[in-house]
Formats: C-alpha cells, sequence, structure tokens
C-alpha cells in the first residue's frame, strides 16, 4: 500500500471509531427522512432542499405531524422550528417524546399560538407512569415566527432538561429518592405535529382559529438525534453509563446555566404548577426541590 493511501485508512479509522467515544454535544443537522418519517396527513407536509426543510401546514381539514423512526431510552434530541407566523391563534405546535405504552411517558414542549402581534406561549409537560399535570408556561424572549430557533430536550438518568437555544427553561431532576417516578425504562419516540385546539390554547380558548388566514405553516430544520436506540420493548440501553451524555458534566446543570433557568423563570414565567395552590392544594414533591434552584 502506498505510504499516502495507508495514512489516509488510519485517518479514516480514527474517525470512524472516534465517532464513538468523542462528544457530539453540538447537534447534528440532518434531514428529515433520516431519523423521522410523517404520522398522518402526508399531503399536508412540504420538502425543501433535498429534506433538509420541511413544512406541517395546517388546514381546516386536518393538521399533520411526524415522528421519529427509532425509539428511545436517553440522549439529546433537538429541532430548529420557526411558528406559524401572523394570525396562529387557536393553533398549536408540539414537539414532545412519549413512550407508547399504557402509563406512558412523556416530555413535551407545545407553543400556543396567538393573534398577530400578540405572544405565543410556550407549555411544557412532563408525564412519568402515565401522570401528567406539571405544566408550566412560559413567554419566550424572542419572536418565534421571525426565524428558526432550535428546541432540544437532553435525558439521562439524572434530569430532564428543556432547552430553548441552549438556555435551559426547566429541569426535571430524578426525585427517585422523594418517591416521585423518573422516566428511565421506556423508551419514547420523537413527535412533532400542528393542530387545532382553539377550544383552549389561545386565551383558554377565548380566541378562535380564523380559517380564512389558512394555511397555517410551521417550518421545521435540523432534525438531530443522539439518544441510545432501543426497540420499544426494551428496558435497558445497551450503552447506559457510557455515552456523553451520561457522564458526570451533564449529570446537573453548572453555575452559568443555573443563572439562565433563574433568568427565565424570573421574567417570563406565566405558569407553574408548582406554585398553584388552588389546583394542588399539596405541592407535588418534585417542587421542593426545584424551591431550591
Ligand atoms: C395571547 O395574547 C394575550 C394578550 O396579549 C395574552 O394574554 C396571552 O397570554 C397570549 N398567548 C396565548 C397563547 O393566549
Amino acid at each position: 500500500m502506498a505510504p499516502s493511501l495507508w495514512i489516509l485508512s488510519l485517518v479514516v479509522l480514527f474517525m470512524v471509531t472516534g465517532t464513538e467515544s468523542a462528544a457530539p454535544r453540538r447537534p447534528v443537522d440532518v434531514p428529515f427522512g433520516r431519523n423521522y418519517a410523517p404520522t398522518w396527513a402526508f399531503d399536508h407536509i412540504k420538502y425543501f432542499n433535498g429534506g433538509s426543510e420541511i413544512q406541517l401546514h395546517l388546514d381546516k381539514y386536518t393538521g399533520t405531524g411526524f415522528q421519529s423512526k427509532g425509539s428511545y431510552l436517553f440522549g439529546h434530541f433537538s429541532m430548529q422550528i420557526k411558528l406559524v407566523p401572523g394570525d396562529s391563534a387557536g393553533t398549536v405546535t408540539a414537539f414532545y417524546l412519549s413512550s407508547q405504552n399504557a402509563e406512558h411517558d412523556e416530555i413535551d414542549f407545545e407553543f400556543l399560538g396567538n393573534r398577530t402581534g400578540q405572544p405565543y406561549i410556550l407549555q411544557t409537560n412532563i408525564y412519568t407512569g402515565g401522570k401528567g399535570d406539571r405544566e408550566q408556561r412560559i413567554y419566550l424572549w424572542f419572536d418565534p415566527t421571525k426565524g428558526f430557533h432550535s428546541y432540544s430536550v437532553l435525558w439521562n438518568l439524572y434530569q430532564i432538561v428543556f432547552f430553548v437555544d441552549d438556555i435551559p427553561i426547566r429541569i426535571f431532576k430524578n426525585c427517585k429518592d422523594m418517591g416521585v417516578r423518573f422516566p428511565f425504562n421506556q423508551p419514547m419516540k420523537i413527535y412533532s405535529s400542528l393542530w387545532n385546539a382553539d377550544d383552549w390554547a389561545t386565551r383558554g380558548g377565548l380566541e378562535k382559529t380564523d380559517w380564512s388566514k389558512a394555511p397555517f405553516v410551521a417550518s421545521y430544520k435540523s432534525f438531530h438525534i443522539d439518544g441510545c436506540e432501543a426497540s420499544v420493548q426494551a428496558r435497558l440501553c445497551a450503552t447506559q453509563g457510557k455515552r456523553w451524555w451520561d457522564q458526570r458534566e451533564f449529570q446537573d446543570l453548572d453555575a452559568y446555566q443555573y443563572r439562565r433557568l433563574q433568568w427565565v423563570r424570573q421574567k417570563y414565567t406565566i405558569y407553574n404548577y408548582c406554585s398553584d395552590r388552588a389546583r394542588y392544594p399539596t405541592m407535588s414533591p418534585e417542587c421542593r426541590r426545584d424551591r431550591d434552584i
């Protein structure tokens, strides 16, 4: 073998083995079809740039959605979304992870549309073992319809973190020691959808969808998935503890991230189930830990 070829194959070998242990903390942007497939109303999804960007269309007949081909136990998942611009009142765009069984686990981002010029609400929720009722609502610090922003979830055995443009907006720590179930053994798929929810979404259902403005269009790109792929039935991840998101630096937020989280909470929170005494006279145990942040 010529020396240059030999060096080349060494480099290639290094790159191949290198991807196993390297830390791909930066999202890798891949086309839609690599990780995802449409779920329903296939004709309401439009593709651009060879499938690296897509649009979901909602009209009075139907919304649409897509889901990951694989199921995952832990990992880092993100996509960039440009929400329905203009009059989006009554519409909801969602990005969530969910397991597919009766006592299911779920990690939700839901974007509640609004009348032109009025702010979207980002609602997040977490279900563990079929129990939800953990809504938090915030306004965003930018107009999410003007450009693409990244929305991501980091999920490991220690915490679930919701990020908006890499700023943590919510953390759900593993409070198993307090008797709170934490998602750890039910693989989840990643989903996104756009649909009409004008019975509750905007100002509690007062603002209805204006169908004369249809179609409502949400745009997506950068379909990053870096998770431990598992069959739907699997209860374990084969590489548990060995991937970058399991490592110490991802087991908790750092001081800078906690400051950012505080900033979001103090300036942008509209609603937090942890402080809703009317609805939940006894505070959920995980809220006690949350309060210390
Ligand atoms: C819509 O705008 C109204 C008025 O500014 C605001 O009260 C509400 O929180 C906004 N968002 C939603 C989804 O209702």
